[in-house]
């Protein structure tokens, strides 16, 4: 259940802003910024990432350093056109994203995104040279049936297309829906089972790299619990919501991840 020590894959602190436009945002990064540069020999084998707004992109690239990384949330199928509101992963790219979340609940919820969707997403990011994080998660009335592993496989199936290249430059993360801004987080034993089960679709479908595919884990996660969190096996980082928008909380969060013992 708990992990042994896995050189192959680096570890990943993502942040997801949401709709949460800081006026402190970039005092904030500049604080990760300065952090990550004092932290850069002991954090040799984790990224740090941060995915604001889409208007704070480019304001947040322009500060973040290089040891920041800037994603989007979301990005549109197509690559430009007549899609009001929408922003494409190629327009991601050039405020200098290199990450995108796809497939959040959240936009699952509020925008009906299926899993087709998401998969047409995932290609779109990884076309413009992005790398897409899928989330796949269940609700909990599927939890509470029996259905987590069923709902996630489904999941997993429909958004990550089998052909070409998909498995390069992919992360996934596991995010139960009852988790997310409520406090509630799964044990490590539902964690590891989610997460296992992952890890067996991704060897499968991608016999040559599925064992190197980073899968977090994301609802609730603090500085309190990450240690717990990071040490089961196959958990390769977090999705971090609320705790990531104060540069206090998550970098002991990243702290966490390149110091987990
Ligand atoms: P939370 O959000 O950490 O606030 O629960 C996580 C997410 O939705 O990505």
């Amino acid at each position: 259940m708990f992990k042994m020590v896995s050189a192959m894959v680096r570890t990943l602190i993502a942040g997801n802003w949401k709709m949460n436009g800081l006026s402190s945002a970039l005092s904030e990064i500049q604080i990760m910024r300065d952090q990550l540069a004092e932290l850069a020999e002991l954090a040799d084998g984790a990224d740090c990432l941060v995915c604001p707004p889409a208007t704070l992109l480019s304001r947040v690239a322009s500060v973040a350093g290089p040891r920041l990384r800037i994603g989007g949330q979301t990005c549109h199928r197509e690559d430009s056109g007549a899609h009001t509101g929408d922003i494409s992963a190629t327009m991601l790219a050039e405020a200098g994203a290199t990450y995108v979340i796809v497939g959040h609940s959240e936009r699952r919820a509020d925008h009906g995104e299926t899993d087709l969707e998401v998969a047409a997403q995932l290609c779109a990011a990884q076309g413009a040279g992005l790398t897409p994080i899928v989330c796949v998660g269940e609700s909990l009335p599927e939890r509470e049936v029996g259905d987590a592993l069923t709902v996630i496989g489904r999941q997993l199936q429909q958004s990550i297309p089998d052909v070409g290249q998909s498995g390069q430059n992919l992360v996934i993360a596991y995010e139960p829906i009852w988790a997310i801004g409520t406090g509630r987080v799964p044990t490590p034993e539902q964690i590891g089972e989610v997460h296992h089960h992952v890890r067996t679709f991704l060897t499968r479908r991608f016999p040559d790299h599925g064992a190197e595919i980073r899968i977090l884990y994301g609802g609730s996660m603090t500085s309190k619990n990450a240690r717990r969190i990071l040490q089961v096996a196959d958990v390769n980082g977090g999705l971090v919501g609320g705790a990531s928008l104060r540069a206090e909380d998550f970098m002991a969060i990243y702290r966490t991840a390149i110091d987990p013992d």
